[in-house]
């Protein structure tokens, strides 16, 4: 099958060498002139586990191709829109900018028979708009609806694997044809027995932003929690064991510590709520605004506890920061909890060295104010305090007694509830960490 995908940025390219390894013949294409080329060399523009490989592979097999030129997607029966949505500057809301532009462009390209595939994340009612849009300029093209649920470090698993496949369709008959377009492209996925659920436009929409404010609302559950726990001496870490075993509850996306960020979950709920209140149901999504509350307190927490630990006072002190990247396997920075902990110590008068196995760069290129290290020793040098905001498997395995020789004072705070406290405070370290008692 012919497909084209427009947007070639994580979700993009991830899905352009996806579908060319389930066979099809595929063009990504993206305006970013320097994406493309590094694409087309087979050169992944962000870190992604096993990205590089299938993107080679893809390559290889003739089945991929890249280009700048929006003429290139004709031909193609099936586009995806894979354009990002980001949050509006100064405002909740998001930023649809990209999706127009994307839309207004392949509208040239586009032939009757085609079939539109909107992944990007929207606000509800995006997807009819586009529809009679596409519809009114070219009679017989189609337009779908069909989020995508990948996580930064498994988007090839996700996107090859994925746990469920999310179909908004037209209520016209083109939307039965668009369906079985759809099973054509995913027929492998299909035929795996991934279950599939059909919906209208506007439920998909909102399966996508539902599910992130679902796991945003577990998260800041957790983190009220060791607000709770760190007022009553209770133990953050033992509680979400114990709740987690009910299988209704279940234990993931419980862990405590500096929160949410990057370039999905904070932008979604506020464009969710933001979206709720034009359709006059802002009350309903309240509770939103309290996770993000919650969340960013968390990030204030974190800087509060360094300056407990450093005797009240953060001016000159030297403080190592493990982890930069909104969260391990990922070399993303946007809204990264992390980082903004890192700027505010520094802020604060804290001589800071930041640390992280992939997002070097990134934070060299948008954060020149801070000193950036290549290795955990590194920054740790003579520090007064050593800080786990991202909790890398290498910083996880860090020897505790090895590193104690590196430092000028042995404490650790674990904004990740990622090591293992017991293992740390025998090496004569003082372990602090998000809602558990000192250790
Ligand atoms: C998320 C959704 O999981 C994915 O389905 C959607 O398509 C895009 O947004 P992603 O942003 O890649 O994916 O990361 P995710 O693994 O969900 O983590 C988000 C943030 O929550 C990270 O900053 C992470 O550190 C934090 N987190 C996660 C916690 O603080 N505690 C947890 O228990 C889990």
């Amino acid at each position: 099958m012919k497909i084209s995908v427009i947007g070639c940025g994580y979700l993009g390219a991830v899905h352009a060498a996806s579908m060319a390894e389930l066979g099809h013949d595929v063009v990504g294409i993206d305006v970013d002139r320097a994406k493309i080329e590094s694409l087309q060399q087979a050169r992944a523009p962000f870190y992604e586990p096993g990205f590089e490989v299938l993107l080679g592979r893809s390559l290889a097999s003739g089945r991929l191709r890249f280009s700048t030129n929006m003429a290139d997607a004709r031909g193609a029966v099936v586009h995806f829109l894979c354009v990002g949505t980001p949050q509006k500057r100064g405002e909740y809301a998001a930023d649809l900018r990209y999706v127009e532009a994307a839309v207004e462009s392949l509208l040239e390209a586009l032939e009757p028979g085609d079939l539109v595939a909107g992944k990007s994340t929207v606000p509800v009612g995006t997807a009819a708009r586009l529809a009679e849009l596409i519809e009114g300029k070219v009679p017989g093209a189609m337009l779908a609806w069909n989020p995508e649920f990948l996580r930064e470090g498994f988007a090839v698993q996700d996107t090859l694997h994925p746990d469920r496949l999310v179909y908004g369709l037209s209520p016209d008959p083109s939307g039965q044809t668009a369906r079985a377009v759809l099973d054509e492209v995913y027929a492998p996925i299909v035929a795996a027995g991934t279950p599939q659920v059909v919906t209208d436009y506007a439920t998909a929409e909102m399966v996508k932003v539902a599910a992130n404010s679902f796991l945003a609302t577990k998260i800041s559950f957790i983190n009220a929690m060791a607000e709770l726990c760190e007022a009553t001496g209770a133990d953050v870490k033992q509680l979400a064991d114990a709740i987690g075993h009910d299988d209704r509850i279940g234990r993931k996306f419980l862990n405590a510590g500096l929160g949410f960020g990057g370039g999905c979950l904070p932008k979604d709920i506020r464009a969710f709520m933001a979206r709720a209140g034009e359709l006059g149901a802002d009350q309903a999504l309240t509770f939103l605004r309290e996770v993000d509350n919650i969340n960013m307190r968390r990030r204030i927490r974190m800087v509060d506890l360094a300056r407990e630990v450093l005797d009240g006072s953060l001016l000159g002190k030297r403080v190592a920061v493990l982890g930069a990247a909104f969260k391990p396997d990922s070399d993303d920075i946007r809204d990264s909890p992390a980082l903004n902990v890192a700027a505010q110590l520094q802020l604060q008068g804290a001589v800071v060295r930041v640390t992280d196995p992939a997002a070097g760069d990134n934070i060299r290129r948008s954060w020149a104010q801070l000193d950036v290290v290549d290795t955990a020793e590194e920054a740790a040098e003579r520090a007064d305090a050593v800080l786990l905001l991202t909790e890398w498997q290498q910083f996880r395995d860090l020897d505790p007694v090895a590193f104690g020789r590196v430092v000028a004072q042995k404490r650790v705070l674990d904004g990740r509830n990622a090591l293992d406290m017991d293992r740390w405070v025998a090496a004569g370290w003082t372990y602090r960490a998000l809602g558990r008692r000192a250790g």
